[in-house]
C-alpha cells in the first residue's frame, strides 16, 4: 500500500512528463534523471519561491553563484579530501556493493545471497576529473560535493564589498555531485543533483540562539508551501552522526513512502570552514567588529537543503486520488506558489472556429502574465483530468455561450467548482487568486 504511492507518484512523473530517465534511448543511466516539460517548471517554482523568502524578503542575505569546479585546494582545507568517506563492502559471490552503514545486523554477509562481505573499505565520494588535456598528477580537480565552499571562498569579496555587518548570509542553488554507493529510491539519493544552501555568519556567542531560529524558519518554510504538518519533523543529529565539520545538526525529515528521510539539514558548522582556509590560504578572514575594535572568525549556522528531495516530497504530498462520479480523479493539490501551470485555456468545441479562436485570443493574453497553456486535443473531461494530473490551478472553458455573453467558465483545481466570470476582468480576478 505504501510502496504503491511511490510507484504512483513515478508512474505519473513519466506519463506527464515531470520526470524521465536519462538517456532512456540507450537503456537509461541508472540513478539519473532529467526533468521533463512539468518537472523543470516545478523545480525553477520550488529554487525562485526559496530565493524570495531567503534573499529577497531579507536584509540579511546575498545571493550568489560560484563555480563547480574550485581549486583544488577547497577541498583540503574543507576537510572533503581526508573525511568525506562512506565504508563500502563487496560480496564475493553476488558482487553486489554495499555502504557499511545501510548493513542491519550481520555486516560480514550479503543480505542480498547470504555470500561473504569483503572487509569493509573507505570510499571517497567526490569526483574526480582532470583540468586541461593531460590525465596527470597534478591536474586533478573535483566536480563539488556541497556548495558551501563557494561560499566560504567568497567571504572575503563580500566583506570588501558589501561591508556586511554580522550576522549576515550569502545563498546559493546549484550543483552538486557525489558519488554515491548506494543511490536510489527514485530522485532522492542520486550521484547529480542540485542544492539550496545558505552560509550564515555569526557573532560565535549567537551561534545556539541563531541555530534553533534556523531551524524553525526551514521547518515553517515546507509547511506554509503546503506539506502536510504530520508528515515533516525535525531530528537532532546524535555526537557520532555529525559531519567532520559540524558542532551541532538537526536535520527537517520528511515522510516519504520509503520511511522517515532527510530533506534538509542544518548544522552549525562552527569557524572550522573559514579558519582552515585562512590557514591553507593564507589570507586573513577575519570578521573586524568596529564598534568592539577585535577581530575574530564568525561561526557559520548553515540551512542546507535538496532541490531533488523537495520536489519529490512536495510530489508525493500533493497525490491525491478521489472517487469521482464512479471514477478515480487524480489530482496533484500542490501549492499554487508550485504549480507548473497556473491556467489552461480549453475550447468546450474544437471543430467551432469561433470558439477555438476565441480561445487561443485569451490564451494569448494571459500567456503575457501568467504560465498559461492552451489545449484543445480532447474531449473536456480528458482535458481537464489531465489538467488535474499535472497540478493545473484553473481550467477556463471557452463555450458558445461565451461569444454572446463575453464570460467564461472558470473550474478550480481543488473543489472542482465552476463559475463564469467575464473575459474583461478575467486577468484581475486570476491575478487575485494566484496572489
Ligand atoms: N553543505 C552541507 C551538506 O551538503 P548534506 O546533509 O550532506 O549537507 C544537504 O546535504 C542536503 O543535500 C541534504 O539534506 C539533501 O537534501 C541533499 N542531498 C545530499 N546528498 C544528496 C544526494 N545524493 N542526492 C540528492 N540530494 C542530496
Amino acid at each position: 500500500m505504501v510502496i504503491n504511492l511511490m510507484d504512483k507518484v513515478i508512474s505519473l512523473c513519466k506519463r506527464r512528463g515531470f520526470i524521465f530517465q536519462s538517456s532512456q534511448i540507450y537503456g537509461g543511466l541508472s540513478n539519473t534523471w532529467d526533468y521533463g516539460p512539468y518537472g523543470v517548471e516545478l523545480k525553477n517554482n520550488l529554487k525562485a519561491v526559496w530565493w524570495k523568502s531567503n534573499v529577497y524578503e531579507r536584509d540579511d542575505v546575498f545571493g550568489m553563484d560560484s563555480a563547480i569546479l574550485m581549486h583544488p585546494k577547497v577541498w583540503e582545507a574543507s576537510g572533503h579530501l581526508q573525511n568525506f568517506f562512506d565504508l563500502k563492502s563487496d560480496c564475493k559471490s553476488c558482487r553486489r556493493r554495499f555502504k557499511v552503514a545501510d548493513l542491519k545486523d550481520d555486516k560480514s554477509k550479503c543480505p542480498e545471497c547470504g555470500g561473504i562481505l569483503t572487509e569493509a573499505r573507505p570510499f571517497n565520494l567526490m569526483f574526480k576529473t582532470h583540468q586541461g588535456p593531460l590525465e596527470e598528477e597534478g591536474n586533478e580537480i573535483y566536480l563539488r560535493p556541497e556548495t558551501a565552499q563557494g561560499m566560504f571562498v567568497n567571504f572575503l569579496n563580500i566583506l570588501d564589498t558589501k561591508h556586511p555587518k554580522l550576522p549576515f548570509g550569502l545563498a546559493q542553488i546549484g550543483k552538486a555531485f557525489r558519488n554515491e554507493i548506494t543511490p536510489g529510491n527514485f530522485t532522492f539519493r542520486t550521484r547529480e543533483f542540485e542544492q539550496m544552501e545558505i552560509e550564515y555568519f555569526v557573532n560565535p556567542e549567537d551561534a545556539d540562539r541563531k541555530l534553533e531560529e534556523w531551524i524553525e524558519n526551514r521547518f515553517q518554510w515546507y509547511i506554509n508551501l503546503g506539506i502536510k504538518k504530520e508528515n515533516l519533523r525535525k531530528r537532532p543529529h546524535s555526537k557520532e552522526e555529525l559531519a567532520h565539520y559540524a558542532k551541532a545538526c538537526s536535520d527537517i525529515e520528511y515522510n516519504f513512502p520509503f520511511g522517515w528521510s532527510e530533506l534538509e539539514g542544518i548544522a552549525n558548522r562552527t569557524d572550522f570552514d573559514i579558519k582552515q582556509h585562512a590557514e591553507i590560504s593564507g589570507r586573513d578572514l577575519r570578521y573586524f567588529d568596529d564598534v568592539k575594535k577585535e577581530r575574530f572568525y564568525p561561526y557559520i549556522i548553515e540551512p542546507s537543503g535538496g532541490v531533488d528531495r523537495s520536489v519529490l516530497a512536495f510530489l508525493v504530498d500533493a497525490y491525491t486520488e478521489e472517487e469521482v462520479k464512479g471514477d478515480t480523479r487524480i489530482v496533484l493539490r500542490l501549492n499554487k506558489r508550485l504549480a507548473p501551470i497556473k491556467m489552461a485555456v480549453l475550447p468546450l468545441l474544437k471543430n467551432r472556429p469561433n470558439i477555438v479562436e476565441l480561445a487561443k485570443k485569451i490564451a494569448a493574453d494571459l500567456k503575457r502574465d501568467f504560465v498559461c497553456v492552451y489545449d484543445d486535443t480532447g474531449a473536456i473531461g480528458k482535458l481537464y483530468r489531465r489538467q488535474d494530473e499535472t497540478g493545473t490551478m484553473y481550467c477556463i472553458t471557452v463555450d458558445l455561450q461565451s461569444l454572446d455573453d463575453k464570460q467564461v467558465t472558470v473550474r478550480h483545481r481543488d473543489t472542482m467548482q465552476q463559475e463564469r466570470v467575464g473575459i474583461d476582468r478575467l486577468k484581475e480576478y486570476l491575478s487575485d487568486k494566484l496572489h
